[in-house]
């Protein structure tokens, strides 16, 4: 169980989050939405133990976390978080080293560790770059070897921050894909994005932040219906969400089940 109790923190004298109490462990994917600057990669860095709450707690387990060395590197195996900026997180020069490496640290023996470094990255769709450079990948690419890093662990909590920024849309639904197929795992993902539309799409239930705090809670196409709240957050309503309250067509939760489901109610039109 990952959850945060009245969390408090703040870099200098302003808090930055005000006394989040949040739960990552009831639904696979949980959802973070926010205009930048409202604290979402802060809260990652609290939920990750790279940064101490002054007041509150995380919690992992039903205890505090504990922030000794040991405690941190026991944290990093069952919660690890993907940064949004790939090149803070890799290495090495090349992939499979640079994925191994948290495997080795920690002692694993090196059969293990090329099962689990092959099949991270099949997850993530790299065999096919494997071979090369790190500093030859595109953006797209190093995010998912980060991906892969933090897969090799076998971490039940994967935190992704902003996964799908500075990613063309093929770079996108693929991200999407990989959260499905990590979500099939039987793992949770927790994920801050100011993308609408695919915390839409992938989340099971939300938290809309503001200024470090909580404005709303729950399921994705319930909270995002409400126009007013949106406004309030500087966030526009994801397209499939305004297609239902604007235009009452089916409220659908990804772009294929809404063509498809389109597709059929004309079938049936021209049938009658
Ligand atoms: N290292 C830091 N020192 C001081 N203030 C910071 C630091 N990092 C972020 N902030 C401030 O904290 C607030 C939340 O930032 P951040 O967590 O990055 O938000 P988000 O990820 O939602 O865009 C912002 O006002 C930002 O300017
Ligand atoms: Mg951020």
């Amino acid at each position: 169980m990952l959850t945060t109790a009245d969390l408090w923190f703040r870099y200098q004298e302003t808090h930055v989050l005000k006394g989040l109490t949040l739960d990552f462990s009831t639904h696979a994917v949980t959802g973070l939405v926010g205009a930048n600057g409202c604290g979402k990669s802060t809260l990652f860095m609290n939920l990750s133990g790279l940064l101490k709450p002054q007041q509150g707690a995380v919690l992992w387990q039903g205890k505090p976390l504990d922030y000794s060395k040991r405690g941190l590197l026991a944290l990093r195996q069952q919660v690890t978080t993907v940064f949004q900026d790939p090149d803070q997180q890799i290495f090495y020069t090349d992939i499979d080293s640079d994925i191994a490496f948290s495997l080795r640290n920690l002692g694993v023996a090196e059969a293990e560790i090329a099962r689990r470094v092959d099949d991270a990255l099949t997850l993530v769709d790299a065999q096919h770059f494997r071979q090369q450079p790190i500093q030859c990948l595109s953006h797209g690419q190093k995010k998912r070897v980060a991906i892969a890093g933090a897969l090799v662990l076998g971490a039940r909590y994967l935190l992704l921050d902003e996964p799908t920024a500075g990613l063309d849309p093929s770079g996108r639904s693929q991200m999407i894909e990989i959260i499905r197929r990590i979500v099939a795992q039987g793992n949770h993902v927790v994920i801050s994005s100011h993308d609408i539309d695919l915390i839409y799409e992938v989340s099971d239930a939300v938290y809309v932040l503001r200024q470090g705090e909580v404005l709303a809670h729950g399921a994705p196409g319930e909270v995002f219906a409400r126009g007013e709240l949106m406004e309030r957050v500087g966030l526009t309503q994801p397209w499939l969400v305004k297609l239902h309250a604007q235009l009452g067509l089916p409220l659908c939760k990804t772009e294929d089940e809404f063509f498809s489901r389109m597709r059929k109610q004309n079938a049936m039109k021209e049938a009658s």
